[in-house]
Parts: C-alpha cells; structure tokens; sequence
C-alpha cells in the first residue's frame, strides 16, 4: 500500500478507510518477550540511545502483531539530560519498577532559568539517527509516529523529581506563576524543536503525550496548558504531518481539546467513544479501550473491542487505540487478538 494513503494517516485526516487502523501506546515494551530479550542486555536509556536498538524495538511490534503505525521507541523524559537535569530510571538493570527520577529537580526560579531548551540535532543525534533506522526498517509498511511529552507532563517530572504526585507542581503555579509561565514556555519550546527534528529525520506523524493533565482545573487548564499546546499543534501543522493530542482525565473539556489545532485527538475510557464523536466534530479520533481490558477474559474483551468498532468505526476519521498505555502483565496473545478483531471488522 503506498505509504500517503496507508490506513492511519488516511484516518488521521478523515478520509475512508479498507479497515479501522490500530496502534496501542506502548505498543513496545515489558509485556513483549522480545522487549524483556534486549532490555536483558542493556538499560533502558542505553537502549534509547542505540539508533539500532531503538529500530529494532519500535518494528518489534508490526513484526509481531500487525499494528497499523509504528510509534518510536524512546521516552517522553529522554530530552532532559540535555537541558540540564539529572535523569535516571530506577530499577534499571531490570530491578525496581523502572520509574525515572531527577536528581537536581527544578524547584526556584534560578533552576527554571538554568534550563537549557534542547539543540535536537547536536543534543538528540542519537534519537534522530534512531527515526532513521526505523524508518530503514520499517521499509515503508507502516508509518512511523514520532512523539513528546507535553509541558505540563514532562514539568510534573522535573519538578517533582519523580513520578510521584504533583503536589510541588501546583503549588508552584499557585506560589509563583511567573516561574510556572517560564518553565512551560521552555518545555513548550524544547517539545516544539524535538517534534520538528523527528518529521525532518523521517517522521510521519506525531504525538503529545500530556499523561497528567487531568490533575488541573478548567481555569488552570486555560492558563497553563492550552494557550501552549495550542502554539505546539501550530508550529507542527506547518510542517505538513498529522498531529496526535492524548491526554486522561480531561474528558468534561472535550470540546476546547478539539480547537487546540491538533488534527486527531486520544480520549480515554472515561468517556463513552460515540459521545466523544459527537462532541468532537473538527477532529479525527483515537482511543479509548481500557488498557486493564487486555488483562480480562478474552470474551469480554473482544466484546468490548466490537462495542467500540460499532460505536464509531462506521464513520471516516477513527483510529483504535487505548485509553492509555499497554500494561506490562498484558498477554501478549491477547494484544494478537485484539489486532484481529479490528482488522475483522468492515468500517
Ligand atoms: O509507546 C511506545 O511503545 C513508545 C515508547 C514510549 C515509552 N515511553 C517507552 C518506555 C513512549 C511513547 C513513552 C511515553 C512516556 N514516558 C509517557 C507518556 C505515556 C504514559 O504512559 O503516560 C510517560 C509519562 C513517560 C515517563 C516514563 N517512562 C515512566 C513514568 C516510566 C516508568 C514506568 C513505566 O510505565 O514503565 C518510563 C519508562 C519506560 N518508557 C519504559 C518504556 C518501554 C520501561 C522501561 C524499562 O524497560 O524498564
């Protein structure tokens, strides 16, 4: 199938599709026997940093299981280094539950100044070289989805210095909004210039990861987020690929997501899938299967997974997905399964 008119970036732009396409978030990791093989050799942020390895673990998965788009194996934290901070993963010599940490977290004024917003092509050399190596791989049968996290997200991680909580976070927007304002417009800017090198390297879509999102307030929300996703969906339309907006918990905003500018947007299970369309009438959309769903019998699941192609996969514009990542206890059977049950289906 010629790569401009393959299934996904069809749905992305809401043109008829042959079948409903399929990625899942995290598609690549722990629950992939061949994941557990190459992290049994190396750290997981060697492994970002391999362009190699980084191939082989983001085609791991089409290879596998016959997903509709490829998403690049790397970390929405993986710029941090570079900007200044002292990144780790917890447990990563295949101990611990992997979770990152900051060493130096940004706690003042003066740390938020002392953040350097990333040169991708001198400081993430080996992330693009690694889009290039899967794109290489990939040999043009699925597209390649390159992604980032987005600024409120990736804050929480700098300024809690963890993955615990966002206590410190809001209470810095609370205490000392003028710190809060620098330090998203710094992420705004740092996610902006990764999303750009990734579509130069070879890139054919991407994809905000704004995880926490839900933790914020209407008011907050308006303050603090939109007006910066709004400029980070801009600044990538520009460069002619279709952008992806997922957050959780935001679902009673639904309709100010979808005037963020981004051309398809990833709800969660929150919200009933043909609710979501018709509040939704100027995006494609993606999601929203509960990920703990692929850790159920495999008849509910399937049911589950046809209520949803039933909800809205008669009409263009509908990418499946989940309502977050895939678990790292998921049968990887039941992920074969899932893929075959939306391939099954006659859009
Ligand atoms: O989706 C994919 O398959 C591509 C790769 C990808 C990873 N992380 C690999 C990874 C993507 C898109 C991400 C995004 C990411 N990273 C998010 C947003 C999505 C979400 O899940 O909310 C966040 C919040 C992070 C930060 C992060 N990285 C955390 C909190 C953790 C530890 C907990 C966990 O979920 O594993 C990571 C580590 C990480 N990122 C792993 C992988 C495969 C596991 C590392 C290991 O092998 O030990």
């Amino acid at each position: 199938m010629a790569e401009m008119s393959h299934r996904f970036l069809r749905a992305c732009r809401r043109e008829p599709v042959d079948r409903v396409p399929v990625w899942l978030m995290r598609q690549a990791g722990r629950y992939q026997p061949s994941y557990r093989a190459l992290r049994a050799q190396t750290s997981f942020l060697d492994l970002c940093r391999s362009p190699e390895l980084v191939a082989r673990a983001t085609v791991a998965p089409i290879d596998e299981f016959g997903f509709d788009a490829a998403i690049l194996f790397s970390d929405i934290l993986i710029a941090l280094p570079a900007m200044g901070l002292d990144l780790s993963f917890e447990g990563a010599k295949g101990r611990g539950d992997g979770g990152p940490r900051v060493s130096n977290p940004v706690r003042t004024r003066c740390d938020v100044d002392a953040l350097r917003v990333p040169d991708p092509e001198r400081d993430l050399s080996c992330v693009l070289a690694g889009v290039r190596a899967a794109r290489q791989l990939l040999a043009h049968r699925v597209p390649l989805i390159g992604f980032a996290g987005g600024p409120f997200t990736v804050a929480s991680y700098l300024v809690e210095g963890g993955g615990q909580g966002l206590s410190r976070l809001k209470a810095v927007l609370y205490a000392d909004p003028a710190s809060a304002h620098a330090l998203f417009e710094k992420l705004t800017e740092a996610a902006i210039v990764q999303l750009e090198a990734q579509v130069a390297a070879g890139a054919q879509a991407v994809q905000i990861f704004e995880s926490w999102l839900g933790e914020l307030g209407r008011d907050d929300l308006e303050e603090y987020s939109f007006p910066y996703l709004a400029r980070i969906a801009a600044a990538l339309s520009r460069r002619g690929v279709p952008t992806i907006f997922f957050a959780t918990g935001v679902s009673t905003h639904l309709e100010r997501m979808g005037a963020l500018g981004f051309d398809v947007v990833s709800v969660d299970w929150r919200i009933p899938l043909a609710e979501a369309r018709e509040r939704l009438s100027n995006s494609a959309l993606q999601g929203n299967l509960d990920p703990d769903l692929l850790l159920a019998p495999r008849e509910l699941l399937l049911a589950r997974v046809g209520r949803a192609l039933e909800a809205v996969g008669h009409q263009p514009g509908y990418i499946f997905n989940l309502g977050h990542g895939v678990k790292p206890e998921t049968p990887p059977e039941n992920v074969r399964a899932l893929v075959e049950a939306v391939h099954a289906f006659r859009p």
